[in-house]
């Protein structure tokens, strides 16, 4: 086979760029995408693959750095969804629907739309996509109500989209880490670690994002927590119906 071909958002720092690394040591050719240009560079020179400077919330940019991909690569197999900020704003006094849109745009938006564009080429490939959630993605985040709420959007969108498009050879999975190093929770770290809270090495978070890539399952949103293996969510059914009440 051709050797296989990566498009990763968000590449040029923390988790995304972890990944970057490890899919290059398994001989993908590797497209770093990010809005951040000089780092995708600096990421892609390492290891010698490509940079894109893409904004995810362009739909339109989406579809180039696919098309940016394909025509370096030949193909496309693996699309990981993984650019996020951080929100900045919150519910009361301090909203601001400036930081609200950015937020979602990016973090919801910008996984529909890769989604979206890498879908012809995953299919010709029988490739797959992962999308960066959280567990904020899995449970209640009081001090980011909007991240845990376009992350919850993430959760819903893999386990509804991964059995969509099973059918067409393409699997679809979310990885959902747990406090991880890397620059987003730099405004939190100190209280994190005072608080006995353990950050999680991106290797180990990057490790997971190829089992799934590369493996089998489809739909799936595995938790990364410090310390446990990696492994598929346990979501509880909704209650079933009860039959009408005979007149
Ligand atoms: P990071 O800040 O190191 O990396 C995020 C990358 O996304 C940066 O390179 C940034 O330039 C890029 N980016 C931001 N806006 C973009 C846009 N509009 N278009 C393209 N690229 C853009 O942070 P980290 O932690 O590596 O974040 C990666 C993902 O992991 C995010 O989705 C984040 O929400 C998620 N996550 C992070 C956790 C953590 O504790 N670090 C825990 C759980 C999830």
């Amino acid at each position: 086979m051709d050797r296989p071909v990566a498009l990763i958002t968000g590449g040029a720092s923390g988790i995304g760029r972890a990944v970057c690394r490890a899919l290059a040591a398994r001989d993908h050719l590797v497209v770093v995408a990010d809005i951040d240009e000089a780092g995708a560079h600096a990421v892609a020179e390492e290891v010698g693959g490509y940079a894109f400077a893409l904004d995810v919330t362009d739909f339109a940019a989406n579809q180039a750095a696919v098309a940016f991909a394909v025509e370096r690569g030949g193909r496309l197999d693996h699309v990981f969804l993984n650019a996020g900020i951080a929100t900045g704003t919150g519910l009361g006094d301090g909203f601001d629907l400036v930081s609200y849109r950015r937020a979602m745009a990016i973090n919801i938006d910008g996984v529909i739309f890769g989604l979206q564009a890498a879908l012809p080429a995953l299919k010709a490939a029988k490739g797959s996509a992962v999308a960066t959630a959280s567990l904020a993605g899995l449970t209640a985040v009081p001090m980011d109500p909007f991240y845990a709420a376009n992350k919850h959007a993430v959760v819903g969108l893999v386990r509804s989209a991964g059995p969509a498009l099973a059918p067409d050879g393409v699997r679809v999975n979310a990885i959902c880490p747990g406090f991880t190093e890397s620059a987003i929770i730099a405004p939190i770290r100190d209280a994190l670690t005072a608080g006995g809270v353990p950050i999680i090495a991106t290797d180990v978070v990057a490790e997971a994002v190829v089992t799934l890539l590369e493996g089998d399952t489809v739909g799936e949103c595995w938790f990364v927590q410090n310390g446990r293996p990696p492994a598929p969510f346990a979501f509880r059914n909704i209650p079933g119906p009860r039959p009408l009440a005979e007149e």
